[in-house]
């Protein structure tokens, strides 16, 4: 091959190769990592990425070169040479890939390793997902509606659901795991960065999958004791108390539910601002619509669509609570 030739297709490569680079970076593809799994992620991310801007740029500077250098005339009919194979050539683009495909695999498979160790004494958190809120208990037996976690420390999330499959994903930690009912699930997160984030539910769950939302805080580990404190005696932890307001909250009720003095005004089930319980008692027919929902369908809307589980995932002083919450605030009662 003539040095002209080989000027032109490096320069043909270094441009595919700079236009490739500068999506890559300019481009923000992955949120800013908040724990040591992101960032081994984040890693492997990299590690893939450049290995493919190096292929992109070779194949492009070839197709480049080859489409300007043999282009046919626009009278020429002939077909053309016949070519066989070569080796040489046949060699090298099956022994690079494999290199390269083995390394990315090794990466990856010590990726995937590290970040399932959670070290021998993880703070260990049970996470349950029901339609469409997050429950978590702390190793103190205290439960919140909101994830706190402190920084530095390996955390080891145990994920279980009460009705269909779940899935935890918090963007900046890295990693997603389903929460399925009858199985238990793990996840390994190492919190990098104080800060608050959104747990959000990634797996289509039902009619409320949207509003499957929590709030995830990362604190110092001074911080998280005191949350842990406050919890415990039930200040500020949701459903640790039997506080109406709390547990509403905690359950996840606004998710499909609106109710003026919750402030939420989804529309996924009745509103809870003027029930009509049918002549029944009051506070009588909001405990059974909690607990058995499909014994009266408020008009115009259908059965097996709220949870049928209250009775187990809240304690009987919770449920007092909400009932007792949502009776106060009726307007006309
Ligand atoms: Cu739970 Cu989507």
């Amino acid at each position: 091959m003539r040095r002209g030739s080989i000027v032109r297709i490096t320069i043909y490569g270094v441009i595919a190769g700079t236009i490739a680079s500068l999506a890559a970076v300019l481009i923000p593809w992955l949120p800013t990592s908040a724990s040591e799994e992101m960032d081994r992620i984040e890693f492997t991310f990299w590690f893939t990425t450049v290995i493919c801007i190096g292929i992109f740029a070779i194949v492009m500077a070839a197709i480049a070169y080859s489409v300007l250098k043999f282009r046919a005339a626009d009278d020429d009919e002939r077909d053309g040479p016949p070519v066989h194979g070569h080796t040489g050539l046949e060699i090298i683009w099956t022994a690079i890939p494999t290199v390269l495909v083995t390394a990315i695999s090794v990466v990856s498979a010590v990726v995937l390793a590290k970040n399932d160790d959670a070290g021998k004494n993880p703070l260990r958190i049970a996470v349950t997902a029901q339609q469409f809120a997050w429950k978590f208990e702390y190793p103190d037996k205290t439960t919140s509606g909101s994830l706190v976690l402190p920084v530095g420390r390996a955390v080891k999330l145990t994920l279980h659901s009460l009705d269909v499959i779940h899935s935890f994903w918090v963007p900046e930690f890295g990693q997603k795991s389903d929460a399925v009912p009858g199985i238990e699930t793990t996840l390994v997160i190492t919190p990098t960065r104080i800060g608050s984030y959104s747990l959000v539910c990634t797996e289509l769950c039902g009619l409320g999958h949207a509003t499957m939302r929590a709030q995830v805080q990362v604190v110092e580990a001074t911080d998280y004791q005191a949350f842990l404190k406050r919890a415990a005696s039930g200040d500020g932890a949701p459903a640790a108390a039997d506080d109406g307001a709390a547990v509403y909250t905690a359950a996840g009720c606004g998710g499909c539910h609106a109710f003026e003095p919750a402030g939420t005004d989804a529309a996924v089930g009745p509103s809870l601002d003027e029930i009509d319980s049918g002549g029944k008692p009051l506070d009588a027919y909001i405990l059974e619509s909690i607990v058995d929902p499909n014994a009266v369908l408020a008009p115009g809307y259908q059965g097996d669509v709220m949870p049928n589980t209250y009775d187990k995932s809240l304690t009987e002083g919770q449920i007092d609570a909400l009932v007792q919450y949502l009776s106060d605030g009726q307007g006309g009662n």
